[in-house]
């Protein structure tokens, strides 16, 4: 933190505590407020009426981390999604959150969130601003019983009236949680990370940036094993996901038999999205029926989003229940066409792209090679090789 020093009042003073009040809001002012695009990625859309700035950034940044906004004052948004961890809760199955409840879904990584279409597993919500209103009220997640105490505490708080004040103009009743989503957003819009060595081989041409193993991975991710038919790679970037829903076998072969009762129940109810998220959160089998649950269509029962695969050697365990364990478990999921132990039978809804592959052993480890050239340098520190831990 730079240090403001004690100026005499005078114009030049004002001129200069202006100009520290600028700097102690935790941003250089020459710094531009586009970032660079990352190699593997396309530009990060921003929506036109939420512009970044370095301010409003690191107001974010600083709502994101805010643990009073939880009822029990322990739970951030960064607790479920840490940095160190590809902003996940990794090795959580499920997420975590106020006294230690548990929800149903495991916590997907807010890194290159920007570029998604729909966010939750499931898509029911359509912007980062709309997703950050709902965490906060979740009864497992941060528990408070509505935004008001967010409100309250941005109001008054000096550091949070500055800042408000500064970054949007407003004070009092005119901070809203528009304000407040607007800025975590902006902070979610910054977490952008591709410069992979895969990113490196394909888009660059650096020819040994990947081992002869993760490239034979590369192959079989394109050809033999259709990865690439959901989890996308395109000319000049790649998402790894298709932003759809697809049913790839997972949690839904466990509740297979109660299907039609809970698709009944389910439409009965006609619950608010609202509800929706409470209900998807906090019941194992509702969960399960996944994007039928936003979009009550009987063909997208168990499906949810494709992931991207970014940094996903860094994220254990998988799947929107985090019941696969390690890489290696997933591809021998796919490898078995849709089910995690080769013998049981297919769910009835499971998406048309998944057949059982007839890899090879070898052809598994290669996958799962490939999968770990897929961490940016930010994450590739205290990320452990999963081909290691799987052989
Ligand atoms: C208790 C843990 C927990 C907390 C606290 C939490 N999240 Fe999450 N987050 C999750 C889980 C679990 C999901 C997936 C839920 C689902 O899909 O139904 C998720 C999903 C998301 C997604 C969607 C990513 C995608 O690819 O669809 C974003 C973005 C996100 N959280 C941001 C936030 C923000 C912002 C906050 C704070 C306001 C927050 N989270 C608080 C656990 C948490
Ligand atoms: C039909 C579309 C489709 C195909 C084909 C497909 N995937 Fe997926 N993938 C998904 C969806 C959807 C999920 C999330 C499913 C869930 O949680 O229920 C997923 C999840 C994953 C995950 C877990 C990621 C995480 O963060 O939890 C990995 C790893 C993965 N896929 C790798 C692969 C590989 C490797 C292949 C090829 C062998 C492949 N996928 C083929 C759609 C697909």
């Amino acid at each position: 933190m730079k240090n403001c020093g004690g100026y005499s009042v005078g114009l030049l003073g004002i001129a200069l505590f202006f100009g520290c009040l600028l700097c102690v809001m935790g941003m250089a002012a020459d710094a531009p407020p586009v970032q660079a695009t990352p190699l593997g990625l396309p530009p990060v859309p921003f929506p036109e009426a939420n512009p970044q700035t370095p301010e409003k950034i690191a107001l974010g940044e600083k709502l994101f981390n805010e643990v009073r906004f939880s009822s029990t004052g322990v739970i951030s948004c960064a607790t479920c999604h840490l940095a160190a961890k590809a902003f996940t809760d990794s090795p959580l199955s499920v997420s975590e959150g106020i006294n230690k409840l548990t929800g149903t879904r495991n916590a997907p990584t807010v890194v290159n969130s920007a570029y998604m279409k729909l966010l939750f597993w499931d898509g029911r919500s359509p912007t980062l601003e709309d997703q950050a209103l709902h965490p906060f009220v979740n009864p497992v997640e941060m528990g408070l019983p509505d935004h008001e105490p967010i409100l309250k505490i941005v109001r008054s708080d000096p550091e949070y009236v500055k800042a408000f004040k500064a970054v949007f103009g407003k004070d009092g009743e005119g901070i809203t949680m528009n304000e407040v989503t607007m800025a975590i957003a902006s902070f979610e819009r910054t977490q952008i990370s591709g410069d992979s060595p895969f990113d490196r081989w394909y888009f660059a041409g650096e020819k040994d940036a990947m081992t002869e193993a993760q490239q034979r991975g590369f192959d079989l991710f394109v050809n033999k094993g259709r990865c690439v038919s959901c989890h996308l790679v395109e000319q000049t970037q790649a998402l790894f996901t298709d932003n759809r829903f697809h049913n790839v076998g997972v949690g839904i072969n466990a509740i297979q038999k109660d299907v039609p009762d809970l698709a009944g129940a389910f439409l009965a109810a006609e619950a608010t999205m609202a509800e929706v998220d409470v209900q998807v959160l906090t019941d194992k089998r509702t969960s399960e029926l996944g994007r039928f649950a936003v979009t009550r269509g009987m063909d997208e029962l168990g499906s949810f989003k494709t992931p991207t695969l970014r940094n996903v050697a860094a994220t254990a365990p998988y799947m929107h229940d985090g019941s696969l364990k390690t890489l290696k478990d997933v591809i021998v999921h796919y490898n078995n066409g849709g089910v995690t132990n080769a013998t049981d039978p297919v769910n009835d809804f499971l998406s048309g792209g998944i057949r059982p592959l007839n890899l090879t052993d070898q052809e598994v480890e290669d996958l799962v090679a490939f999968m770990d050239a897929l961490t940016s340098p930010a994450f590739s520190i205290a990320t452990p090789r999963q081909t290691a831990s799987n052989k």
